[in-house]
């Protein structure tokens, strides 16, 4: 039997105008649930862009209004990446009305960040193959399938890297540097096992 993969997907994640001054806090949830934020952009879409973005919903009540809203000021555009990140971004929004997800799911954040059924905070993919579009609608570079990591992968990144890094987030933690990154990667640099030790007299 295939050892079990592990699929990292990606989703789509819109801050719309009415959550865009929370969005600091909004990614700080979004990086504490264990999301990666792939890229991002602040954009404001014209009504022709807002229109084709929601196009599944043309013909509807609410289209002109939710056309105009979503066009009314900046919003902001995130691929977050995450094991199931399609379905978990989803259930971390909540339902789609803000006044209803605030009786059935007060935790939710459309329920904390919403205002009512239409500005409700936040978009979310709600299957792959609208991620796939809607992450092309903003990012039309992205490469967007799955990356499997196979046991393959598994065991060359338990071997070959996480002792190391193990080692090197630990260092990180207790010094807290200004720069993590640089930090981290100066140590790794330093501390790599396959450098070759230099001695005095040259390399042994
Ligand atoms: O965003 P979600 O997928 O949860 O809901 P949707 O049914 O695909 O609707 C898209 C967006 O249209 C919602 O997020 C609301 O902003 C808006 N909407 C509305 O204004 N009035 C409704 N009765 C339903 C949705
Ligand atoms: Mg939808």
């Amino acid at each position: 039997m295939d050892p079990p993969k592990i699929f990292v997907e990606r989703t789509l994640c819109i801050l719309k105008p009415d959550a865009v001054h929370k969005a600091d806090e909004i990614e700080d949830i979004i990086l504490r649930s264990g999301f990666t934020i792939l890229q991002k952009r602040r954009v404001q879409l014209t009504p022709e862009q807002a229109s084709d973005f929601y196009v599944e919903h043309y013909g509807k009540l609410f289209f002109p209004s939710l056309v105009a809203y979503m066009s009314s000021g900046p919003i902001i555009a995130m691929v977050l990446a995450k094991e199931k990140a399609i379905s978990y971004w989803r259930e971390l929004i909540g339902p789609t009305n803000t006044i209803k997800a605030r009786q059935t799911h007060p935790d939710c954040l459309r329920s904390i960040y919403g205002t009512d059924d239409q500005r409700n905070g936040m978009h979310g993919s709600d299957s792959f193959q609208s991620a796939e579009r809607e992450i092309r609608f903003f990012f039309p570079d992205t490469i967007t399938e799955p990356i499997g990591m196979g046991q393959a992968a598994r065991d060359y990144l338990a071997k070959a890297v996480n002792p190391t890094l193990l080692k090197g987030l630990t260092q990180l933690s207790k010094q807290k540097p200004l720069d993590p990154v640089v930090w981290l990667a100066d140590w790794l640099l330093e501390n790599n096992p396959n450098k070759p030790k230099v001695k005095d007299q040259g390399i042994v």
